[in-house]
């Protein structure tokens, strides 16, 4: 039952080897090797999350993972800090039954705890924004810029949604995250 499963967050360097190894099978479990290979994202640098969220079920299977980050970074010139969402994942067989959502309100919570998140930001396929939009976020319009090495460059690879944390979400304008996207 998903009312009992349970939900945390911790340092992703902290993780013990049965958790880097219950990690690495869920994603292979949604992201078969042979596919992965494939994904055009590939070809860009990305930023590896800091934190994770663990959604556990009843039976201590790990079924779903969010990633989290924060990073300082800049909306129209003005400095800003930021709460990153990437690596959303739901095992195969365990979907549809709300544990991303957990996942992803424990994530929210966190950026809150945090005193001095100004605002959320996740990219994601065009097919799942409604997802993320049920769940509070809203899409981005303006201009992300981030880093690929040396380089400032424009991000088109995917959408951009944001989520109001510290102040309001913002939809439009220029956001630098000064680093590589997650
Ligand atoms: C997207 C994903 C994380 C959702 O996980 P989940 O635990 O099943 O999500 P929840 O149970 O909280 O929500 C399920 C809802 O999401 C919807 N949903 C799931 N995948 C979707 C998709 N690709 N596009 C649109 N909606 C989707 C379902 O229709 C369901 O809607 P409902 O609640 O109205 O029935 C999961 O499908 C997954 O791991 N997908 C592959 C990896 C991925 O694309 N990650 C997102 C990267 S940005």
């Amino acid at each position: 039952m998903i009312t009992s499963s349970v939900v945390s967050i911790g340092p992703v360097s902290l993780w013990t080897d049965e958790q880097v190894v219950e990690y690495r099978e869920l994603t292979e479990a949604v992201y078969p090797p042979r596919t992965a290979a494939d994904w055009p994202g590939r070809k860009l640098e990305w930023s590896q999350a800091e934190m994770g969220v663990r959604v556990v079920d009843p039976s201590g299977w790990l079924v779903s993972y969010v990633g989290v980050l924060t990073r300082e970074g800049t909306l129209d010139t003005a400095p800003v800090t930021i709460g990153g969402i990437g690596g959303v994942k739901t095992h195969p067989d365990a979907r549809g039954l709300g544990y991303a959502a957990l996942g992803m309100r424990r994530a929210t919570e966190w950026f809150h705890e945090q005193h001095g998140v100004d605002f959320g930001l996740l990219v994601c396929e065009p097919g799942l924004m409604s997802y993320y939009e049920n769940l509070g976020w809203v899409v981005f319009n303006g201009v992300l810029l981030t880093t690929q090495g040396a380089a400032t460059v424009e991000f088109t690879f995917n959408r951009v949604m944001t989520q109001t944390i510290g102040r309001p979400a913002p939809v439009t304008g220029i956001i630098d995250l000064s680093g590589p996207p997650w």
